[in-house]
Order: structure tokens, then sequence, then C-alpha cells
């Protein structure tokens, strides 16, 4: 929300006060003298207006995940265990999965109740690469390459995907670069060469690579410079 607006929901300053309170330079956002009216004030700012404070911000919290198999990326199932159940954090109702997985998918998972962060990490306009280590069935040729770069088109959305890189690393396994994540977009992907993926592991999204310390099913917090990279 635009920080005039903020300020002049509040019950005690009208909206010429507001003007004013921005022109003498009097409010703070996370710590920051701010003017500009459309300067933007989130859930998890902290807004201060001569020395008071209006906001705390709720904290702002990231976490890494290795997804293990046989875990559904949702944060409730009657059935079967969710990377949520992974985590032992207070209030774990305010986070969600910031690009979800299958549920036999293994790798990096985000989790965030910063749904702006989350926005930029999963909108394909973004174009955030997210890379998959893939193993399939069939045997996996040279002319997939050109393919994966040209793109598939998806009926369903009625759309062709963007140009991915897909690097061969044995007769059955390759690495794969995507920037999109539509429904099942690996295994439909190789599924056009009637080739079935066995095993799917999420290795990066953007700069982020999963952390090789964290075995199946542990997290950990982002550092502020992991979280800066998206
Ligand atoms: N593509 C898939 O098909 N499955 C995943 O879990 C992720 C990407």
């Amino acid at each position: 929300m635009r920080v005039d607006r903020f300020l002049s929901n509040l019950p005690r300053f009208n909206r010429q006060q507001v003007r004013l309170l921005l022109i003498e330079r009097r409010v703070r956002v996370d710590g920051e003298i701010v003017s500009d009216p459309h300067h933007n004030v989130r859930e998890f700012s902290r807004v201060e207006c001569n020395g008071e404070v209006l906001q705390e911000g709720r904290p702002a919290r990231y976490f890494m995940l290795h997804k293990p198999m046989g875990c559904v990326s949702a944060t409730t199932d009657p059935q079967h265990p969710t990377v949520l159940d992974l985590f032992a954090e207070p209030d774990k109702s305010e986070l969600h999965i910031a690009g979800r997985l299958d549920f036999n998918t293994s790798g990096l998972m985000l989790i965030t109740n910063d749904g702006q962060w989350s926005r930029r990490l999963t909108q394909p306009q973004t174009k955030i690469a997210k890379i998959y280590y893939v193993e399939t069935e069939q045997l996996i040729g040279p002319e997939y390459v050109e393919k994966f770069l040209e793109g598939f088109y998806f009926a369903f959305e009625d759309l062709t995907t963007q140009p991915a890189e897909l690097t061969i690393l044995g007769p059955r396994e390759a690495r794969l670069s995507i920037v999109e994540g539509r429904y099942h977009q690996v295994k439909r992907m190789f599924g056009f060469f009637n080739n079935k993926v066995l095993r799917l592991h999420r290795e990066q999204m953007g700069a982020l690579v999963l952390d090789n310390t964290l075995a199946p099913g542990e997290y950990r917090p982002l550092t502020a410079e992991e979280i800066q990279q998206i």
C-alpha cells in the first residue's frame, strides 16, 4: 500500500496532515526517511512518524527446504505428509510454497510468508531459471536439445514453452533449465518423446542453489544475501 494511504487510513491523520508529514520528512519506513507519497508500505515494514512507531512490521520469513520424495506440495493433505509437516516453526499457517514440486520430485523448495517475494520467483514474466536433474526411462537423443530450445506446444494452456536448455549428462540423464513452472512441465516436455521421467530433482532456482548440507526433509532459513538474490 502507498505510504500516504497507509497514514491517512489511521484515525489520527487526515489527508492534509499526511501531505505535510511527508513534506516535512517526519515519516520513516524501515528506518529511512520517506517523502514520496507512493512509497510502498508492506505488512513487513516498520513505520514511524515523529519517532513514534505506527507499525512494528511483521517479520518476513524465508526458508530453503530439501523436499524429499513422497510428500505433497500443499499446506494440508488428508492422506500424505505435506512439506509443511516437515517444519517445526511457529505460525506455520502463515507460510506458503514458492513453486510447487510433484509428489515424487525432490530438491530445492522455497517457503515464505512474503507473497511479493514468492510471486517474483514464480511469475513466468520474471524468467527465473529453475534447474532440474532428470533421469528417464528411455534414451535421451541429441535431437532433444533442439526441441527443448524450440519449445513444446501445450494444448491445455494454448502456449508454446519458452526456450529451455537441456544438457545431456548420460544415456538417460540430463540437466534441464526452464524459466516457467507449468503444471508437470518437465514430465510433459519429455512426454513429447514418450519418454517417462523416473527421477526429478530441483537443484537451483535463479541464483539460489540447494544447500548440499541439507538432507532430504531438512530445511534452514535463507541468509539475507540469498533473500536479496531473488
Ligand atoms: N516439472 C514436473 O513435471 N514436475 C515437477 O515437480 C517440477 C517440474
